[in-house]
């Protein structure tokens, strides 16, 4: 049978030039990067140029990287570390940390912790299309807030936000600034210098990299305090033996997206594009998500009277690897948070698709998708008591 994979937001196969690149660093070039004989001196060159290719991808310095494992760790050192540095501000009125209500648990459960410590955190709310509002950002500022934590690009509905004018407002008001930046990377263009952003996270495995590996944009007068304490690796804020095969992989991954961004995003969009006009035409079908403003890559449905889980587990019989949201929240029964969050009722949040596209997808993907899409949900809505036919 055809096997279609359609859940790049999830994760993506790891590249085969990345996989080149790594294997040595298994076998031969095996030594600790903080080694002073010449198998450590090999493995610290490997991560001083994968810090490198990393930087590249945000135009930031090298200096400014930390390597972790993997975009959950980014946010909860980023998130923790900044509020563990203002500890003292603790029992003072207005929020300390504002973040939006779409967020990655990544970033929620961090910061739902710290309300359990004493930090006060503002959730702030989304529109219909899942952009951060604004003017309630702005109103939510008090002179206790110290940090902002916005994703640059939604994971379930691929909303893009307007990071800059958030980054700018948080500069304004001298708040530090955070965004989860794991889904936007290698799909949109980033330039750091032009952002205000403080502090940016990454994940290997969302751009043909590794699995268990991420990394950290800290800008340089940036003060966070480290969460795991030990051998003072990564400038003392990320202590463990560096995993150089899995970072050798995340800096070929980042120089791949760099070289190919261009070409793979206009047509990963074609696909996407075409993607979506089909699976419309399937009655009362409707897109999530901003229309423009949303990843490349992303296609984001929800389809009246239809159980999502069904709807999955049908095109997976079929060969097509689609998700209904989040893997880290499929496997729950709620409503998706980000779809509460957009307005959607729980009844049609369950009845939702996304499929994300990538590299490997071809135009035979997509006419076997839209050949087999309204077949299976016009046989899951025979069944639905909800259908009105
Ligand atoms: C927006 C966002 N943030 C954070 C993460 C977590 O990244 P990792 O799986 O590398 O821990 C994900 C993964 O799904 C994500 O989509």
């Amino acid at each position: 049978m055809k096997r279609i994979y359609m859940d790049h937001a999830a994760t993506t196969p790891v590249d085969k030039e990345v996989v080149d690149a790594m294997l040595p660093y298994f076998t031969n070039f095996y030594g600790n990067a903080s080694s002073l004989h010449s198998f450590g001196e090999e493995a610290h060159y490997a991560l001083d140029e994968s810090r490198h290719n990393v930087a590249d991808v945000l135009n930031a310095e090298r200096e400014e990287i930390i390597f972790t494992g993997g975009g959950t760790e980014s946010d909860n050192i980023a998130i923790k570390g900044v509020a563990f540095e203002n500890k003292d501000k603790r029992n003072t009125k207005g929020p300390h940390i504002i973040t939006s209500a779409i967020e990655h648990p990544a970033v929620l459960e961090p910061c739902k912790h710290l309300e359990k410590q004493g930090f006060k955190v503002k959730y702030v709310s989304v529109d219909k299309y899942g952009m951060v509002k604004i003017d309630e950002l702005e109103q939510s500022i008090s002179k206790d807030t110290f940090l902002i934590s916005i994703m640059y690009a939604n994971n379930e509905i691929g909303t893009i936000e307007p990071i800059e004018e958030i980054g700018r407002i948080a500069s304004e008001n001298n708040i530090v600034f955070h965004t989860d930046a794991v889904q936007a990377v290698g799909k949109l263009p980033i330039d750091i210098n032009k952002l205000n952003v403080d502090l940016l996270s990454l994940s290997a495995h969302k751009i043909y990299g590794p699995k268990g590996v991420g990394a950290l944009f800290i800008k340089k007068d940036v003060r966070i305090v480290p969460l795991v304490h030990g051998g003072g690796h990564e400038r003392g804020l990320r202590s463990s033996t560096e995993n150089i095969p899995g970072i050798v992989g995340f800096g070929k991954a980042c120089e791949l997206a760099q070289k190919r961004m261009v070409k793979d995003t206009q047509c990963i969009k074609s696909l996407r594009d075409r993607l979506v006009r089909e699976a419309l035409g399937i009655e009362e079908s409707y897109l999530n998500g901003h229309p423009e403003k949303r990843l490349v890559n992303n296609a984001h449905f929800y389809f009246a009277a239809i159980e999502g889980e069904s709807l999955i587990l049908r095109l997976s019989d079929k060969g097509i690897a689609a998700s209904t949201g989040s893997a880290c929240s499929s496997k729950k029964l709620q409503p998706s948070h980000v779809l509460l969050a957009i307005g959607l009722k729980p009844e049609h949040a369950h009845g939702s698709l996304r499929l994300s596209l990538g590299r490997e997808n071809t135009i035979e993907d997509i006419i076997y998708v839209a050949d087999v899409l309204p077949e299976v949900v016009k046989y899951l809505r025979k069944m639905s008591p909800l259908w009105k036919g």
